[in-house]
């Protein structure tokens, strides 16, 4: 039983109510296992897809506005301008695949330039955003058949109801970069298996730049990326009956330059006792828990790693200012 209520949240199968619960009751087991081995071993971490609750996906749609996050802004602007040259090479797309979808808002701008579109899967963690986000589509693309998968994309083994058809897979915002190299090899390589052979995928990925524009992009001034960061601890509270004072950590974003990636912490700012589903947890001042990394790429950089799992450039676009960079793969 254990294990079937594991594959249905790996794999994200829909929805009737039973499901959704079982579902939910998976996804609390494994949130739970995450936090307690997180905070038991050294150096303490939680994988970031749990910050992605519906508040952490909202709070990530605040950062998407921030002035000093120049992500979303920039890869919005690529896909403007090159949306149906994208279009052109990708050929005769049947159905497209977003990993790790959140609000969908820039895939439209891609649904309008695929003139043969005709079914959408946005895959997430993060249930109700989701499910709200594919309403959304669903009302702005008349005609398209939306199909929302909720699961975690690096275990996602089938794609349930996807027409046989022209694939493109479309994995936006450089979440990409929140992989070490090894997951997103993984990715890739389970990625091009759900794809199949001959398909197409349109990545998003955050270049390598100055210290100045970076990390103001990670710790911006309105505190918005520290909310965000901080919900973690709030989400531990609710679901897991922790005690957490989220005032009593700092959210701390640094650059590794050896790892080519920014990482993220929450810092304990006194030393403290914390309780989480009965365990006690100490911190001594200045202890950290590492939440995120963000890894950024050269536009080579990300070529090989595509190719060590398949995929083969066909072509990447980049902004003026060389911040971020679109890839088009194909699976040969
Ligand atoms: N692509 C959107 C959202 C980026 S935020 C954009 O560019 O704006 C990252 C998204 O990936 C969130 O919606 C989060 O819920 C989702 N996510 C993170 N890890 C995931 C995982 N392992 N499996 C599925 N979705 C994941
Ligand atoms: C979703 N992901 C690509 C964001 C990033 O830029 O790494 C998440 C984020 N974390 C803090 N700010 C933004």
């Amino acid at each position: 039983m254990a294990s079937d209520i594991s594959s249905s949240l790996a794999e994200g199968r829909t929805s009737t109510s039973a499901t959704k619960s079982a579902r939910r009751t998976a996804e609390i087991a494994e949130f739970a296992d995450a936090v307690l081995h997180g905070l038991s071993k050294r150096p303490r971490s939680i994988p970031s897809r749990f910050l992605y609750d519906a508040t952490g996906s909202a709070l990530f749609e605040d950062i998407t506005r921030v002035e000093a996050y120049y992500p979303t802004r920039t890869e919005t602007a690529l896909l403007d301008s090159y949306g149906e040259e994208i279009a052109a090479l990708a050929g005769d797309v049947e159905t497209l695949v977003e990993f790790g979808s959140g609000s969908s808002r820039k895939t439209s701008l891609l649904i309008e330039a695929l003139a043969g579109l005709d079914t959408y899967i946005p895959i997430d963690v993060s249930e109700s955003f989701l499910a709200d986000a594919a309403k959304r589509l669903e009302a702005k693309h008349p005609g398209l058949n939306v199909k929302p998968h909720v699961g975690d994309f690096m275990r996602t083994r089938n794609l349930a109801g996807a027409p046989r058809g022209e694939r493109l897979g479309f994995f936006s915002g450089s979440t990409i970069g929140n992989l070490t190299h090894e997951e997103a090899k993984a990715f890739l390589g389970n990625a091009a298996e759900l794809l199949g052979v001959g398909s197409t995928f349109l990545i998003g990925v955050d270049l390598k730049k100055s210290l100045d524009i970076l990390l103001p992009a990670y710790d911006d001034e309105e505190g918005v990326t520290a909310a965000f960061s901080l919900n973690l601890l709030a989400r531990i509270n609710r679901e897991l009956d922790g005690d957490f004072d989220t005032t009593g950590f700092a959210h701390t974003a640094l650059y590794n330059d050896g790892k080519g990636r920014i990482e993220i912490y929450l810092q304990s700012l006194t030393d403290q006792d914390v309780r989480v589903m009965g365990r006690s947890f100490s911190f001594a001042k200045g202890e950290r828990i590492h939440t995120e990394n963000s890894h950024k790429y050269s536009v080579s950089e990300f070529q090989a790693l595509a190719k060590t799992a398949g995929w083969q450039p066909v072509k990447a676009w980049t902004d003026p200012a060389d911040l971020f960079s679109l890839h088009l793969l194909r699976l040969a």
